[in-house]
């Protein structure tokens, strides 16, 4: 009955030579909640991997018998879905730079280590683990539950992917779009913020203007979704969305800073979504505005979200939605949403 204590605890394995580093990391993690295995060489770790699902490893890089790396590359072969996470000392670095390079390892952290640096590279582990499983499901259920962890993350967005995702295929039904790309649509908006489970909670939750470095951490969202969902092996439309939703038709946007049709059709659909939902729903600094008020900040924005994708959202996407939401919030029309 493997199935039921997994899905309580994410499980972690520490793999180290030396007994001192495996009882300090029992002592860093004993009260995180995951489920820990330590391991004292590399043989005990491969073999443990083969009846434990193991969410993160982290090892260490110059062990007796098997190098850290051939200990990751032989982990990769038994347990592809395990993140895996390179300890190594400073004078090594070259060593660690060129796992990551190879894929072998997904970080890299060194010795001696800082332990709030170890817990967050761990952390975000687990959140790499969850969304490359459920990417890898297939599973349009599981995307959801997914969307709805990001956005335990960040309150303000809640329900914030089903309506994008809803917006986004009524568009792409009205704008003569055809299977299988709507789905791709659907999947995509669905999870286009995933790489926010990346962004910690005090940059996503600032309920004032963000500076310019925690928006720098911000813009990294889309990548850091594109990455996982290339690893999972996501069709190219729904990478598209998660990589592109954040383009704008003038260039400004992130991260690629395309203009006009280079943005893919799908992600230009999906910003138009976006964009419209960030508006009638509240921020953390100001509240939502009305479908009204949010059409027309819509039409103020023909510069930068496609125009004919726009005029299709107007005349047939928003007298359905006026039908289907009801609105809240009463204050004026703010662009503020339009870059983070
Ligand atoms: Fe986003």
């Amino acid at each position: 009955m493997n199935e039921p204590l997994e899905k309580r605890a994410p499980t972690v394995m520490f793999v180290d030579d030396e007994p001192w580093v495996l009882t300090a990391f029992q002592r860093i993690f004993e009260d995180t909640g995951y489920r820990c295995i330590y391991c004292s060489s590399p043989s005990e770790a491969l073999e443990q991997a083969k009846s434990v699902k193991v969410w993160v490893v982290v090892s260490d890089n110059q062990m007796p018998g098997m190098s850290g790396i051939d200990f990751l590359c032989n982990m990769r072969k038994i347990s592809p879905d395990t993140v895996r996470i390179m300890m190594t000392a400073y004078a090594n670095l070259g060593v660690a730079i060129s796992a990551i390079n190879r894929s072998e390892a997904f970080r890299f952290i060194t010795k001696p280590w800082d332990n709030d640096e170890l817990l967050s590279l761990v952390e975000e582990g687990v959140a790499r683990h969850d969304i490359l499983t459920s990417m890898r499901s297939r599973d349009e259920s599981r995307y959801r539950s997914l969307a709805q962890t990001v956005a335990l993350k960040d309150p303000y967005t809640r329900g914030h992917c089903d309506r994008v995702a809803d917006y986004a295929e009524r568009l792409a039904r009205a704008a003569g779009v055809e299977e299988p790309l709507i789905t791709c649509i659907r999947h995509g908006s669905i999870l286009h913020d995933c790489g926010k489970i990346g962004v910690p909670e005090e940059v996503l939750n600032f309920p004032g203007k963000l500076t310019l470095e925690e928006f720098e951490i911000i813009k990294q969202h889309p990548d850091w979704g594109t990455q996982v969902a290339r690893e999972a092996h996501m069709p190219e439309a729904v990478v598209n969305v998660i990589l592109y939703h954040h383009e704008r038709i003038d260039g400004s946007g992130y991260p690629a800073g395309l203009a006009g049709e280079a943005i893919p059709l799908e992600a230009r659909i999906a910003a138009i979504a976006d964009v419209f939902d960030a508006l009638t729903s509240d921020r953390p600094y100001r509240k939502a505005n009305t479908f009204g008020e949010a059409t027309a900040v819509l039409n103020g924005l023909a510069g930068l979200l496609d125009t004919r994708l726009l005029e299709i959202f107007n005349k047939k996407v928003i007298p359905e939605l006026t039908d289907q939401y009801p609105t809240a919030g009463m204050s004026s029309p703010s662009p503020d949403h339009l870059y983070p």
